[in-house]
């Protein structure tokens, strides 16, 4: 199969097939990160812009190593270093941007629908990084990756997603992914954290953490993001952890083979105890090593690289 997309804007736009393509593909890229010399020459002579308006560690670090592993040239910018805190508008630095000639371009952007916005202006690949409260998808991708890789399956599978649902790009990707990759996707909070109307995207809603613990394949935990709320949605951070978080005495009501899942940053002690993300049933570092090879993944697919390129 070849994959004929432009650009990665969100999980809604991806087929079945063409994730499946993505995570195939990912699976053998993880190798080149484990050889002595993590370098190939695959996307020699690309250009790859990293333009990230909002902080990240684990996505901007890895899809700057993931271009770097294939031999791509990458170039950072950040809001805060850029001509756009002299007002410069998002379509103007996306049209100075595009007159150097990238290849791809990888955007993170505070407003959702920002990649979308910059697609149709510019011939290079658009990859969104994370816009917004609207979608994260190479952070779906991974996510469902790192699952796949543990219970070779995704079919059937019964996942829980916790916590501050209503202004998480990760919670919406991954519902739209992992139900379309057949799962049961549950999610769990505070009414005060769940958006309206979010059983559209094929998941069941409860307000009861035990309720999503008791039958979960997978726990994924997401942080409150209080940069988003306008006000804070629950009396107290303590309050929260003790109704919403997750912990050892919680986890014993759930699967003996359960996963738990965080996409970073982690608050731990909130929505998380530390006992936890560093248990025995914790893949959220599995999550941050597959980042790379997902991320490696979808530069080399929207380059064409299926139909041309080696990876050897
Ligand atoms: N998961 C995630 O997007 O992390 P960063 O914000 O560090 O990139």
């Amino acid at each position: 199969m070849q994959f004929k997309k432009k650009d990665i804007l969100d999980m809604a736009s991806l087929t079945v097939d063409e994730i499946e393509l993505i995570l195939d593909t990912a699976d053998r890229m993880k190798e080149i990160s484990t050889r002595p010399i993590k370098k190939v020459p695959t996307l020699r002579g690309k250009t790859v812009i990293l333009f990230f308006h909002e902080p990240s560690t684990r996505t901007r670090t890895s899809f700057d190593i993931a271009a770097k592993r294939l031999s791509a040239d990458t170039h950072s910018i950040s809001a805060s270093t850029s001509s756009i805190v002299k007002g410069e508008t998002l379509i103007d630095t996306a049209r100075n941007l595009e007159a150097m000639a990238p290849d791809v371009i990888v955007i993170r952007h505070s407003c959702s629908g920002a990649p979308h916005l910059l697609s149709p202006l510019v011939s290079a690949s658009i990859i969104n990084a994370g816009d917004g409260m609207h979608a994260h998808p190479t952070q779906a991708l991974l996510d469902i990756m790192t699952v796949r890789e543990h219970k070779g399956r995704i079919s059937g599978l019964q996942i829980a997603i916790i916590g501050d649902i209503t202004h998480s790009r990760v919670a919406r990707s991954n519902c739209i992914g992992f139900s379309k990759m057949g799962a049961n996707v549950i999610v769990a909070g505070p009414p005060t954290m769940i958006p309206m109307g979010i059983e559209n995207l094929g998941v069941s809603v409860t307000y009861h953490i035990d309720e999503a613990v008791k039958d979960a394949d997978v726990i994924m935990m997401l942080r409150i993001q209080k940069e988003r709320q306008q006000r804070f949605l629950f009396p107290t951070l303590r309050e929260y952890s003790v109704l919403y978080g997750l912990n050892m005495k919680r986890l014993k009501h759930a699967k003996e083979d359960v996963l738990i899942m965080h996409p970073g940053p982690m608050n731990r002690g909130v929505e998380i105890a530390p006992e936890v993300a560093d248990g025995p049933y914790s893949i959220i570092l599995d999550q941050v090593t597959n980042g790379v090879a997902v991320r490696m993944a979808l530069l080399y697919l929207v380059l064409g690289g299926a139909r041309n390129a080696d990876t050897d």
